[in-house]
């Protein structure tokens, strides 16, 4: 079992979404996903969709439901929810994966970066950007990333998600709206679900290669 949470100060910068997609996405590979909903809010309704959810918002059921799971195949995906400092520690130490989404905004640049240190302060030794809401329009993204995402340490960038309207569905209980999920959302889960994996082979890469040498 892998371990990647979704983190992020900031409000509406795609956590929930993305950790969504992310399950989405795993389960479209046959990989068995489980999404940890840790946010202070109630969990939404899921029934029907390909990948498990838990409430796992006291901390306690979080560390159960994950000792559990440990020795299971698959990704567990924690939505780490809002402002917890707190919840860095443990983080840091006992994910595989930190992935932060940035949204092109300045102080959400600002936010991140120092998020990220905060969580490698604490040993978190692989916190990756996300670069969210990427727009479809050249321009408009060359502007972007010119005045926002150029701030970001490069080599921490792993990959970008296009604003599609239709990811909002995911945030949503009504069963009926997630049947069907539009095409544009099933391909931005594969595509998430690819850049993680590949990011989870080059960090298993590294750790062996250490150990050998
Ligand atoms: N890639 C995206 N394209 C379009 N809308 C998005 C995208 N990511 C997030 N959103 C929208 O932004 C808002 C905040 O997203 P959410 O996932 O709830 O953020 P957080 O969990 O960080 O607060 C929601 O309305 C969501 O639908
Ligand atoms: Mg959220």
């Amino acid at each position: 079992m892998k371990g990647v949470a979704i983190v992020g100060t900031k409000g509406g910068v795609g956590k929930t979404s993305i950790a969504h997609l992310l399950a989405l996405g795993a389960a479209w590979k046959n990989t068995p996903a489980y999404l940890m909903h840790t946010d202070a809010r109630p969990p939404i309704v899921v029934n029907g969709r390909p990948y498990m959810y838990y409430d796992a918002r006291k901390p306690e059921t979080l560390s159960t439901l994950i000792s559990a799971a440990i020795n299971n195949d698959g990704l567990c995906v924690v939505d780490s929810g809002g402002n917890r400092p707190e919840f860095d520690k443990w983080i840091a130490e006992s994910v595989d994966l930190v992935l932060m989404p940035v949204i092109p905004d300045p102080e959400g640049v600002e936010m991140a970066i120092e998020h990220m240190k905060r969580l490698e302060d604490y040993g978190a030794r692989n916190v990756r950007f996300i670069m969210n809401m990427v727009s479809s329009n050249q321009n408009e993204h060359l502007r972007d990333f010119r005045e926002y995402f150029s701030k970001l340490p490069e080599e921490k960038i792993i990959g970008k998600i296009k604003k599609v309207s239709a990811v909002k569905r995911l945030r949503e209980s009504d069963i009926e709206l997630f049947k069907t999920p539009p095409s544009n959302v099933n391909n931005l889960s594969r595509s998430l679900y690819f850049i993680v994996k590949d990011a989870l082979d080059d960090i298993e890469e590294g750790v062996e290669q250490k150990e050998v040498a």
